[in-house]
């Protein structure tokens, strides 16, 4: 059965999205604070936009209060570090985080900018502290996206112990935080880049695979090895239409298991910025 093989990111975002929800009402009761998340948007970059979007409805679905600062894309570093700062001091907003990519003339201050962001608030997980937190399997507040994946993991019994696991990926987002993720687990892992030798080797050798290369069909039938799981974290536009990284339908007959794009890792990363907050958030109002 097809939807056997399915890693369904959508249903299972959905299940805990509504957990999370009976949890906050259960915190709002107690406390009689609302947890709030804050976005800062830089510039009018369209997939950005719709990102922030779907954040701010999930904030609602959830009940956690939202505000989106839009910054006109021809902002200063000294404007954008204000209203870091600012944020930074609201006791009102628990989680506060930085839409990527910024504008270009401010795109080599980014890691500073993140760096500003108090690491209480830090719903991203990308200020070092947090960082250097998750180096210490710490995932309190650790990137959304691999988080997410290791949900979709656990919760459809996809063993991760022992297992080779290969991260076509070595982003700060996606592939650096997954590694220390999956060595708590238990999982042996290679991490492949533009300049990894043999790549199909590392491809061919995996039980789980996960590809975030931003490439469509980038991974076929052929290059990968009967009954493997695959996360497929790409997101592309082709012909108008959302695809992932690997080529779904050839690969399917293959696989035991697989994320489709659209509703597979997408949801699942959305999700975990509103745990994300509601841990920032207790953490912040002491319960
Ligand atoms: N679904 C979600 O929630 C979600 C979240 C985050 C990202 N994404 C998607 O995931 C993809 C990656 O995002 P990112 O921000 O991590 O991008 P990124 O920083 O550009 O990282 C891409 C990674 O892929 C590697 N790569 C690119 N082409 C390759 C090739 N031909 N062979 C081997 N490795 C190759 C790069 O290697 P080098 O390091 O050597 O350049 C890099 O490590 C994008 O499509 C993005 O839209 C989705």
């Amino acid at each position: 059965m097809i939807s056997e093989k399915i890693l369904d990111g959508k249903k299972l975002s959905e299940e805990l999205n509504q957990k999370l929800k009976e949890q906050i009402i259960d915190a709002h009761k107690k406390t009689a604070i609302k947890p709030k998340l804050a976005t800062i948007l830089v510039g009018d970059n369209p997939a950005s936009q719709i990102y922030i979007k779907i954040k701010h409805r999930t904030c609602e679905i959830v009940q956690i209060k939202s505000v989106m600062v839009n910054l006109d894309k021809k902002t200063t570093k000294e404007q954008l570090f204000k209203e870091i700062e600012k944020l930074n001091n609201d006791s009102t907003v628990h989680g506060l985080l930085l839409q990527i990519p910024l504008p270009d003339h401010l795109k080599e201050y980014t890691d500073e900018f993140i760096g500003s962001i108090s690491p209480e608030k830090d719903v991203d997980g990308l200020n070092p502290k947090n960082a250097g937190n998750l180096f210490n399997y710490n995932e309190y507040l650790a990137p959304c996206t691999p988080k997410g994946i290791i949900a979709l993991l656990e919760n459809n019994g996809v063993e991760i112990q022992g297992k080779d696991v290969t991260i076509i990926n070595r982003s700060n987002l996606v592939g650096k935080p997954l590694i220390f993720m999956l060595l708590k687990r238990n999982a042996t892992v290679s991490v492949c880049h533009t300049k990894t030798k043999d790549i199909n080797k590392f491809i061919r050798n995996a039980d789980i695979l996960v590809v975030a290369v931003g490439r469509a069909n980038f991974i076929t039938a052929d290059r990968v090895k009967e009954g493997v799981v695959i996360i497929d974290v790409g997101m592309n536009r082709v012909e108008g239409k959302l695809c992932g990284d690997v080529a779904f339908d050839e690969v399917l007959p293959k696989v035991a298991k697989i994320t489709p794009v659209p509703g597979g890792v997408g949801p699942m990363t959305v999700h975990m910025l509103m745990q994300n907050t509601f841990n920032a958030y207790r953490n912040l109002v002491g319960i």
